[in-house]
C-alpha cells in the first residue's frame, strides 16, 4: 500500500520539496484535541518539530499552545498568532536577549534548567519591574527506549535540574521577588513507543510530588513534555499515533489533583506523518554489487537518516513496475548522504518521483544550505 499524492502537480514543480497533507494534519489535531479534552489536559505544540508558517497557522487555529526553545521560535510563534499566554519557553542555554523577549511578551512560563539561569531571569525581570512564571525542569533519571541522541531524561544528560537539588531550587525561588513558581517540567526523550517509559515517568513524578506535598508546597502545573513516537515503518497503516492510549496512560498512572493542570509538549506526533520529502530520480547507477537510485534530495534536505540512522519509508510514486532493490542516495559530497540501503522500491528510472515518508517532523526545520544548496520549499495540499 502506497500513499496517495497529486503526482501530476508534483511533476510541474522543481524538486526536492516538502509536501504536507493538511487533511491528515487536521485529523491528527482533532484526535489530539478529542483525546486530551477527555481529561482536561493542556497541549502545546513543540515548535522545534516544524516551523513552516503554513503548518504553524493550522496548528495555532486549533487552539494548541506553543512550546519554544529559542527566541527565534518565540518570534515564529508570535508571528503565527499564538497567544502569548500560551507560550512556554524551555532550553538549557537561554541567552539574555531571549529571556528579555519572553519577558517583554509576558509569555506564560519559563521552564528553567539551572540556578544561574534562574538568577539571571530574576535580575532581568527586576530591571523591567515584572514578575514572571517559572517551572523547574527536573531531570527524572528515567531512560527511554529510543535512540541515544534523543533521550534527554537520564542523569548524565545536560538537561534539567537534578532531583536531589529540587528542594533547594524551590527554596531559592521563594526568595526571588520577581519569580512566581508555578510547576514542574519533565521530558524524557523522543520517538517513544513503549508506554512503560511514560509510566516510569509518572511514577517518578508521583514520588516527587509526595515529597513536595509533605513540605506543604503546592504545584499548580505539571508539564510532562512530549516524546510520543510515530510509526515510521507503516505510515499508511498508522498515519495517526495512538493518542488515546498515550493520554489514557497518563490519566491512569499520574496522580493529578483536581486543582492541577497537566501540560504536554508534543512535536513529532503532531506533524511527522503529514509531511513528505518529494524528490526526483536523477540517475540509476549500477555499482559492482548494488544498484543506486541517485535522487536530487540530499542530507541537507532531510538529515535524520545521516544523523540518527533513522528509517524513513521511501516509495516510488510514479512507477508500478516490479519491486527492485536499491540504495537510495543523495548528491552531497559525504558518504553519509544515504537515505536508505538495500530497500525494495518499484523499478525506477530517471525522472521518477519518490516520496520520502514521515518527514514532517525534524525534516524541513533541520535543512541546511551545505554545498550551497537552496533550502527546500514547503507546499501544503491547498497550494495545488
Ligand atoms: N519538549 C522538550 C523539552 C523537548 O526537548 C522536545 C524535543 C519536545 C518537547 C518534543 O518532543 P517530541 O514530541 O517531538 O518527541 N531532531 C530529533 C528529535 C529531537 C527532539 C528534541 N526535543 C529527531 O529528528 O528525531
Amino acid at each position: 500500500m502506497k500513499g496517495i499524492f497529486p503526482i501530476n502537480k508534483f511533476k510541474e514543480i522543481q524538486t526536492p520539496f516538502y509536501y504536507y497533507d493538511t487533511k491528515l494534519l487536521r485529523t491528527t489535531l482533532d484526535t489530539i484535541k478529542n483525546e486530551s479534552n477527555k481529561y482536561g489536559y493542556c497541549v502545546h505544540y513543540a515548535v522545534k518539530a516544524n516551523v513552516n508558517p503554513k503548518i504553524l497557522n493550522i496548528i495555532r487555529n486549533t487552539g494548541l499552545g506553543a512550546d519554544c526553545v529559542s527566541g527565534g521560535e518565540i518570534n515564529a510563534s508570535l508571528k503565527a498568532g499564538f497567544p502569548t499566554d500560551k507560550i512556554v519557553f524551555a532550553g538549557v542555554g537561554k541567552a539574555d536577549w531571549e529571556i528579555n523577549l519572553g519577558l517583554d511578551n509576558n509569555i506564560f512560563c519559563f521552564n528553567i534548567e539551572s540556578i544561574p539561569e534562574l538568577k539571571l531571569i530574576e535580575e532581568l525581570a527586576q530591571k523591567k519591574g515584572k514578575t514572571t512564571n517559572v517551572a523547574v525542569r527536573i531531570n527524572p533519571d528515567v531512560g527511554a527506549h529510543t535512540h541515544a541522541n534523543i533521550t534527554t531524561g537520564l542523569s548524565e544528560n545536560k538537561f534539567g535540574i537534578n532531583m536531589n537539588d529540587m528542594d533547594n531550587v524551590i527554596d531559592l525561588i521563594k526568595e526571588l521577588p520577581h519569580i512566581n513558581f508555578i510547576g514542574l517540567h519533565f521530558h524524557i526523550g523522543s520517538q517513544i513507543l513503549d508506554m512503560n517509559d511514560f509510566i516510569a515517568l509518572c511514577n517518578r513524578i508521583n514520588e516527587l510530588q509526595k515529597k513536595l506535598f509533605d513540605r506543604h508546597i503546592a504545584i499548580k502545573h505539571i508539564n510532562v513534555g512530549g516524546g510520543l513516537g510515530v510509526d515510521y515503518i507503516h505510515p499508511n497503516k498508522q498515519p495517526i499515533p495512538n493518542f488515546q492510549l498515550f493520554f489514557e496512560t497518563y490519566n491512569k498512572h499520574l496522580d493529578i489533583k483536581p486543582q492541577q493542570t497537566l501540560h504536554f509538549e508534543l512535536g513529532r506526533s503532531v506533524v511527522a506523518q503529514c509531511g513528505n520529502l518529494i524528490t526526483k530520480v536523477l540517475y540509476i547507477k549500477d555499482g559492482t554489487f548494488k544498484k543506486f537510485a541517485i535522487v536530487d534530495a540530499g542530507m541537507t534536505d532531510l538529515i535524520r537518516p545521516a544523523l540518527y540512522q533513522a528509517y524513513h519509508k521511501i516509495e516510488n510514486i510514479s512507477s508500478e513496475e516490479e519491486m527492485t532493490i536499491y540504495d537510495v542516495v543523495g548528491p552531497i559530497c559525504e558518504s553519509s548522504d544515504v537515505f536508505a540501503k538495500a530497500i525494495k522500491i518499484n523499478k525506477s528510472k530517471r525522472g521518477d518521483i519518490f516520496a520520502i515518508r514521515s518527514a514532517g517532523a525534524y525534516g524541513e526545520v533541520m535543512a541546511s544550505c551545505y554545498n550551497c544548496r537552496p533550502l527546500p520549499k514547503g507546499y501544503i495540499t491547498e497550494d495545488f
